[in-house]
């Protein structure tokens, strides 16, 4: 069983995002057997919070439901999980910050790694955005998603 955890700031828009469209396009294949995923935040500000409303409606809107609590970033989670994916820079600094994560760098990879637009860009934080860039945010991720599964299953073989 391979582990993904989706890391973000707050851990209520873009991380549980990602792991909601991973889940669905894991069942979509038919792969649940080989993969589990989790979201985090690096910050505290939304521990045992649901995802923002925002998320969730437009998630709704492109046929993905979400159901999740938010949750802090735990130094265990660096031996926990096989991939651990930062959405931004900030959240991939705030992760290589923290003691003992330079034995884990090489499993460490920006979401954006593996979006064919833009490779290596941030997903940008919607927080403080409008619908339009929550819209944003869900594409960004959908082919993200795509393009990290598309390695993790031909890792498989
Ligand atoms: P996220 O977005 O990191 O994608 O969950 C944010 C959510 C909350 C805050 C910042 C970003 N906040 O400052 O509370």
């Amino acid at each position: 069983m391979v582990s993904v955890l989706f890391v973000c700031l707050g851990n209520i828009c873009r991380s549980p995002l990602a792991e909601a469209i991973f889940n669905y396009q894991v069942r979509q294949r038919q792969l649940q057997p080989y993969f589990r995923a989790a979201s985090c935040g690096t910050a505290n500000y939304h521990i045992g919070d649901p995802p923002d409303s925002r998320t969730i409606r437009n998630a709704i809107k492109n046929g993905i439901t979400i159901q999740h609590i938010g949750r802090q970033f735990d130094i265990t989670d660096f031996k926990e999980f096989d991939w651990i994916i930062p959405m931004d820079e900030s959240n991939r600094d705030n992760l290589l910050r923290l003691q003992g994560a330079d034995k884990f760098r090489d499993k460490i990879k920006l979401m954006r790694t593996f979006d064919t637009e833009n490779r290596g860009a941030d997903v940008p934080d919607p927080y403080s955005g409008s619908e339009k860039n929550f819209q944003e945010v869900f594409e960004i991720l959908d082919r993200s998603v795509r393009g990290l599964l598309h390695i993790l299953v031909a890792e498989l073989k």
